[in-house]
């Protein structure tokens, strides 16, 4: 790519001192505003405009998210994250048939009933605190139900993966703390006996089913693991994240939600402007596998490379007014990631997000923030969501 700005106006920055808390727009406005390549005062560099975002994502020879993952401290390699092309292509042709549209329409009925289930148990009252009671449970509910898994390992799954998810360090430089390795471990043991069951046949579910496609071409017994590690750590974290920001910048806005219930056909472009505007992975990974020069700066190899999936989602050289939020706009976001990499649950969370919007608004249609309540997410972070989201309403009998 040839230079076209002069490289870093202001300096080098750090990630960790933006003012992402409250609201994303002014922290996404100054990564612009430094440029489309910015150099970080960690010696790595972050890309903040759509197009130069798309190059990193869709160049994984030039920039690794093998070597950008291989860092996590995971016990296995997280696949397919954790692979680059040709090895990455090989997971990918073998999960792409199960993660169609249609394989979430099949689980919609399933997840019908589950979110349901949760909202009963809120419906009759006049508060709750919907990330413990709604988003937290039901996408692991999703998923244990995807992996042919029974619905009472609910609670220890949960409990290891937020041991995993909130210590996870992506630098990578510090070891984890004893009693994440033990929920790592305990993870693994459970993951190891699921493998074993699936090959044995006497589990079921995505993951025997992917081991019966692959008779032919097998995969190892940590390449299976790896998938599921990843499955619990992608799958559940990243909706219930979008869920607690979407939730909250619902409650504080009474027309949006009186639209959704006159016409909930409009459900499915809230969601999506939602993931544009607020992206709960705000930077994804990378490595430079080798010197590389973009926009004027020369990319060492072995540097690090972050994309900022929220300041690209917002390029004014793309959308019109990108910090507004516009139900009616079209936008092929890169929320859910781009190039060979792109989320392979796509469909499923669409289907998650859509559900839970329709089912809460048709049996609580109007709520708000608990009163003094502030949604802060927590920064610095890898995935960023809101711990808590205190909802009040009218009760209804
Ligand atoms: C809010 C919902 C979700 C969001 C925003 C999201 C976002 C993403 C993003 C940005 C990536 C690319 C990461 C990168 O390139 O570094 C990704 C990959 C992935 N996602 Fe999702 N995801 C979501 C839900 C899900 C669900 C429900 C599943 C599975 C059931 C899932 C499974 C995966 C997997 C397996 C990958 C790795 C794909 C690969 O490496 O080829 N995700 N996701």
């Amino acid at each position: 790519m040839r230079p076209q700005t002069q490289a870093d106006p202001q300096g080098p920055i750090s990630l960790e001192s933006l003012p992402m808390a409250q609201d994303r727009t002014l922290p996404y406005a100054m990564l612009r505003d430094a440029g489309p390549v910015v150099r970080l005062k960690n010696g790595g560099f972050v890309v903040t405009s759509r197009e130069a975002a798309d190059y990193v994502l869709r160049n994984p020879e030039i920039f690794s998210s093998e070597r950008a993952f291989a860092t996590l401290g995971s016990p296995v390699p997280l696949l397919p994250i954790a692979s680059d092309p040709p090895g990455h292509t090989r997971y990918r042709r073998i999960l792409q048939p199960f993660f169609t549209p249609r394989t979430a329409a099949l689980l919609e009925r399933s997840s019908h009933g589950q979110v349901n289930g949760l909202i009963d148990r809120i419906a009759g009252r006049d508060s709750c605190e919907v990330v413990a009671e709604l988003a937290r449970p039901f996408p692991a509910q999703v998923f244990l139900t995807l992996f042919g898994l029974p619905p009472e390992d609910l609670d220890r799954l949960l409990g290891w993966k937020d041991a995993i998810v909130g210590s996870a360090d992506l630098s990578g430089s510090a070891a984890p703390p004893p009693e994440v390795m033990e929920s790592a471990a305990q993870l693994f043991a459970y993951t190891t006996a699921h493998v074993a069951a699936c090959r044995a046949g006497t589990g079921g579910g995505l993951l025997a089913d992917v081991l019966a496609a692959t008779r032919d071409d097998p995969l190892t017994d940590t390449e299976a693991l790896g998938l599921c590690f990843l499955f619990i750590i992608a799958g559940i974290d990243s909706v219930t994240s979008a869920l607690s920001l979407m939730f909250a910048k619902l409650a504080a806005d009474p027309a949006l939600q009186a639209r959704i219930v006159a016409d909930p056909s409009v459900i499915p472009q809230v969601v999506e402007e939602m993931l544009r505007i607020d992206p709960a992975n705000c930077t994804l990974p990378r490595v430079a596998t080798t010197d590389v020069e973009l926009h004027g700066h020369l990319i060492p190899a072995g540097s690090s490379v972050g994309v900022a999936l929220g300041a690209a989602n917002r390029d004014p050289a793309e959308l019109d007014d990108p910090d507004a939020f516009d139900v009616g706009r079209k936008y092929n976001h890169l929320t859910f990631g781009g190039g060979p990499h792109r989320c392979v649950g796509i469909h499923l969370a669409r289907m998650e997000f859509t559900m839970v919007l329709r089912e809460w608004h048709r049996r609580i249609p109007s709520y708000g923030l608990a009163p003094g309540f502030q949604p802060l997410v927590g920064w610095p972070a890898g995935v960023i969501g809101l711990s808590e989201v205190p909802l009040v309403f009218p009760a209804r009998r």
